[in-house]
C-alpha cells in the first residue's frame, strides 16, 4: 500500500517577521520548508509527497522543490485554504483511497526525524490512526476564568505533534463528517477520536516542535549548528 506525506504550509503566518510566511524563512541558509520536505525525501517507507501552499506560490514551487531542493517525490502542489483543517482536506482531496495511507505534517516542524517518521509508518498500517506526542514538561491545570481548578495527573497528558497517520479512508470520512456537523479541532487525530477510534500513541520528542515565534527561531538555528558541528 502507498504511503503519502502531506506537508502543509498554506499558513499565512508572518508573527515572525518580513514579507514571507514563516515556512518559507531561512534556517542557516535553507528554507524551513525544504529541511521538512528533505526529511520525507530521503525516508524510504514514504512514496509521495504531496504539498499544500499558498495559492500565489503554487505555480513556481513545483519546479523550486523538484531543481532546487530535490524532493523528487513531490507529486502534486495544491492551494491551501484559510484555516488548517481546509489546508489538509485540500491535501486529502489529491488522493483516493488506492493511496493506502497518509502522514499529515505541519511544513514548520522540520526536526522531525527520519526514524520517527518509519516508526510511525510501521504503527499506521498496523492500527489505521496514529499521533506523535510526548509527555508534557510542565504541569497543566484545568482553569475556569482566572483560577485553576484541578490538575491531571501528568502521566494521563499527552502533547501532540505532527506527524499524524491515518488510513486515507478513515481519515477522509473523519474530515466529511466534522465539515457536516461543523466540528473544529486543533489537530487531525481528534476527528478520527469523536468517530469513537482510538488513536495510537507513538512516543516523539520535545525537539519536534513548531517553529512559530522569533525564539523558536534562534533556537532552530541553534540545534541546526549543533547537528552540523
Ligand atoms: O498556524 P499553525 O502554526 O497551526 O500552522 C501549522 C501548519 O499548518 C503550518 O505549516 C502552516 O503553514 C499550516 N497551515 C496551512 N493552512 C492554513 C493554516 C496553517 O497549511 N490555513
Amino acid at each position: 500500500m502507498l504511503v503519502t506525506a502531506i506537508i502543509v504550509a498554506a499558513g499565512s503566518g508572518k508573527r515572525i517577521g518580513g514579507r514571507l510566511p514563516k515556512q518559507f524563512l531561512s534556517l542557516l541558509g535553507k528554507p524551513i520548508l525544504q529541511h521538512t520536505l528533505e526529511k520525507f525525501q530521503v525516508c524510504d517507507d514514504i512514496n509521495k509527497i504531496v504539498l499544500v501552499a499558498p495559492q500565489d506560490m503554487c505555480s513556481e514551487l513545483p519546479g523550486v522543490c523538484r531543481e532546487q531542493w530535490h524532493i523528487e517525490k513531490l507529486s502534486r502542489v495544491v492551494p491551501g485554504g484559510a484555516e488548517r483543517p481546509d489546508s489538509v482536506w485540500a491535501g486529502l482531496s489529491a488522493l483516493d483511497h488506492t493511496d493506502g495511507y497518509v502522514l499529515i505534517h505541519d511544513g514548520v516542524r522540520p526536526f522531525i526525524r527520519v526514524e520517527k517518521i518509519v516508526e510511525i509508518v510501521a504503527a499506521v498500517k498496523k492500527y489505521d490512526a496514529v499521533v506523535v506526542g510526548v509527555t508534557p514538561n510542565d504541569t497543566i491545570k484545568i482553569i475556569k476564568g482566572q483560577f485553576a481548578v484541578e490538575t491531571p495527573a501528568r502521566n494521563s497528558l499527552v502533547q501532540v505533534q505532527t506527524p499524524q497517520a491515518f488510513h486515507v479512508d478513515l481519515i477522509k470520512k473523519a474530515y466529511t463528517r466534522a465539515f457536516r456537523d461543523g466540528f473544529v479541532a486543533t489537530d487531525d487525530a481528534a476527528l478520527v477520536e469523536r468517530m469513537g477510534k482510538g488513536v495510537f500513541l507513538v512516543r516523539g520528542d520535545h525537539l519536534n516542535f513548531k517553529i512559530t515565534s522569533p525564539e523558536d527561531l534562534k533556537i532552530a538555528e541553534m540545534l541546526l549548528q549543533k547537528q552540523d558541528d
